[in-house]
């Protein structure tokens, strides 16, 4: 039998995450070491809590690490950007997941330390999957830069190529902390980015939210709640995830589309990048091409590019990979196939 994938999961639930832990730590393909927590969605009290209510809810072993509070520097620099977390209007995550307080506690050690002790003392056989602002990631590096070598892969949710969510040109995970994706950006570590380009294209309906309700598990009915929260979040929320798509009809210039998405879906984001570490073919397109994240203040801070042009002609190896699209009745199948289960792997 295939040998399981062994992966540490950096989060900031977050309803898309709470969906993207279920997934992880039912499938039979990932070994899930250890949850970090990071702030972002919400502070990292309440990112904490929620990933606590989600271990005690599934009954889960796997430990959990409270990390880094703030973002690397971002908020010192005032005029940049408002306070996070920045709630919008209608959120699609609510302070907490509607689940039992937690009981249980996360381990002593500070997340960013278990990542470096961890990645020092593996064979490099561990890859990260981050789904929330990287100030983790990129602290460890800083800490102790030799995990560099010791990091198989890191499939990352965040970005835009040419969606945006959080600001015209930028999305939320990497526009939290730009500096501490800079810093993970800027790694020779071998790289897959799911950014909105992708995500939005393996959203559920609310018909496929009702079937997942159906199945009837906790995991599914709790899935189910978590994704018409979503849908309902995402229909008038103030900094909308306004999606840009290149109509490119041969022979004439391609136009930049503002459009709407269709208010009777969501994506789960996170969801995208663990469904990646399961069966990497519920992706359906992929390029090769370094990116790069604007710290330049002003509108594009906090910005992915993702070189498709290789502007950068081969200054720098490629060591990305971004997804630009995805197979939404496969990702929708495996959330069927993983919720409908009741015990975690671990
Ligand atoms: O832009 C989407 C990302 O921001 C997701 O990770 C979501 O949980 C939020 O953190
Ligand atoms: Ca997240």
């Amino acid at each position: 039998m295939e040998d399981k994938k062994k992966i540490i999961l950096d989060c900031d639930p977050g309803s898309d995450d709470a969906i993207a832990i279920m997934l992880a730590l039912f499938s039979e393909k990932l070994d899930v070491l250890g949850i970090t927590v990071v702030n972002g969605n919400r502070i990292l009290p309440k990112t904490l809590e929620n990933t606590l209510r989600m271990k005690q809810f599934l009954g889960s072993s796997v430990p959990v690490y409270a990390g880094c509070v703030e973002p690397l520097v971002c908020n010192l620099i005032p005029e940049r950007k408002p306070e996070l977390p920045r709630v919008t209007k209608n959120d699609c995550h609510g302070d907490y997941l509607k689940l039992p307080e937690a009981t249980i506690g996360a381990e002593h050690q500070h997340a960013v330390n278990y990542l470096v002790d961890t990645l020092m003392e593996s064979d490099g056989d561990i890859t990260l999957v981050t789904v929330g602002p990287l100030t983790n990631i990129a602290m460890a590096i800083r800490m102790e830069p030799r995990i560099v070598g010791k990091i198989k892969e890191i499939v990352s949710m965040g970005g835009g190529h040419i969606a945006c969510n959080i600001s015209s040109s930028a999305e939320f995970n990497y526009w939290a902390d730009p500096e501490a994706a800079k810093i993970v950006m800027d790694t020779p570590v071998p790289k897959v980015i799911l950014p909105l380009d992708a995500t939005w294209k393996a959203c559920i309906s609310y018909d496929e939210a009702k079937e997942l309700e159906r199945i009837g598990t906790p995991a599914a009915k709790f899935a189910a709640e978590l994704a018409k929260l979503r849908i309902e979040g995402l229909k008038v929320n103030d900094v909308s995830e306004h999606n840009f798509e290149l109509r490119h009809t041969p022979g004439t210039v391609a136009e930049k589309v503002l459009y709407r998405y269709d208010t009777d879906r969501a994506p789960i984001h996170d969801a995208l990048a663990v469904a990646y570490c399961i069966d990497p073919s519920v992706v359906t397109e992929l390029v090769d091409c370094n990116v790069d994240i604007d710290i330049s203040l002003g509108l594009c801070d906090g910005r992915m590019v993702a070189d498709v042009h290789n502007t950068l002609k081969g200054s720098a190896p490629v060591t990305a990979k971004v997804a630009l699209n995805a197979d939404s009745g496969k990702f929708v199948q495996m959330l069927f196939e993983h919720l409908s289960k009741t015990v975690p792997v671990k």
